[in-house]
């Protein structure tokens, strides 16, 4: 059975009025998560990684792997995604490797500090959405710049909301299947240092939005929520994760019916991994072998991924999916 387009799942979505949770993975135990939740909650899914931040040790040797475990999953709708992918040939990369669907993220110049102009990321925008698309793959282009650093890492970057008439613009000049609008969320495991208000996330923003780009899907990153819960559990196993808010989950739900239809999870599920991890090496100090730790964090994973697709509304939704499967595997 075939892997889905980014745009076979948000079609889907938009008929059905939900949002898809694009879950950030960095291994294979953590793609594994991600795939158990999807098959219990009967949800199609998005499992997305990053360029350069895995745990393993070559991209090419992770994503094939990657790509393997996904197809191992035929019951269930999944789409495998580079998320920000910097350049044109990162892109490429993962089309090779088989994903699905792919970012570039114009936004910012490939020193990744530097923003870039509306023209420049246009450029880039529609150089991967031709050769992607004749690759039977969808893209992601990004509007705005979206707050933080990606993957944890030490690029910080400044908020610059998206405009409604760029939008437009950016849509039709590029041709993108998904666009990642800037609304004021930010990336990675600080985010607000008090919880956000209308002044900081503008949810005004997507139905306008939406409203001028119907045949496009909107992405909304830095989705997590950080639960106080977890950093708890972190930082009483030796942690120490200052006090910081993320989107409320009512918010989240919300956004789904403004018009988001991607939601980019990345910290959320770290968060639950870690504190899992922490907890089990900090009470069992005894075991050497890795793999008892491991599978307590993915399955504290697992059932933060599975409380999210609840939260988002792709639970039950996989059967969408199964005529479109169907036909696609029938035409190969
Ligand atoms: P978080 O950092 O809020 O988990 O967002 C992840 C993301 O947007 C990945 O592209
Ligand atoms: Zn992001």
């Amino acid at each position: 059975m075939p892997l889905i387009t980014l745009r076979q799942a948000l079609d889907a979505a938009a008929d059905g009025a939900y949002g898809v949770g694009a879950f950030n993975v960095t291994d294979l135990v953590q793609a594994e998560a991600v795939l158990d939740a999807a098959r219990a909650t009967d949800s199609p899914v998005i499992v997305q990684t990053i360029a350069g931040a895995s745990a393993h040790g070559s991209d090419e040797a992770f994503w094939e792997a990657l790509i393997n475990l996904a197809r191992r999953y035929e019951d269930i709708p999944v789409v495998v995604h580079l998320d920000h992918g910097p350049t044109f040939d990162d892109c490429v990369r993962a089309i090779t490797a088989g994903f699905t669907s792919v970012m570039i993220d114009g936004s910012l110049l490939e020193d990744r500090v530097t923003h870039a102009s509306f023209d420049e990321n246009v450029e880039i925008t529609k150089r991967v959405v031709e050769y992607a698309h004749a690759h039977g793959v969808s893209v992601e282009g990004e509007l705005g710049t979206i707050g933080g650093s990606e993957d944890g890492g030490a690029t910080v970057k400044e908020i610059v909301l998206a405009e409604p008439d760029d939008a437009e613009r950016f849509v039709d000049a590029t041709g993108v299947d998904a666009l990642a609008v800037a609304i004021g969320t930010s990336h990675g495991a600080y985010k607000f240092s008090s919880p956000p208000d209308g002044s900081v996330l503008r949810m005004d923003l997507i139905a306008e939005i939406a409203a001028r780009v119907p045949r496009t899907h909107l992405v909304m990153h830095g989705s997590s929520s950080l639960p106080a819960g977890l950093r708890a559990q972190i930082n009483t196993h030796g942690g120490a994760l200052p006090e910081s808010w993320g989107v409320p989950e009512d918010e989240k739900a919300r956004s789904t019916k403004l018009g988001i239809r991607k939601l980019n999870q990345g910290m959320d599920s770290h968060m639950a991994y870690m504190a899992a991890a922490r907890t089990f090496l900090a009470t069992d100090v005894l075991t050497v072998d890795p793999a008892p730790f491991e599978r307590a964090a993915r399955q504290a994973m697992e059932q933060m991924v599975a409380e999210r697709m609840h939260v988002f509304g792709q639970a039950g939704q996989a059967y969408r999916h199964r005529g479109v499967r169907d036909a696609v595997a029938a035409s190969a």
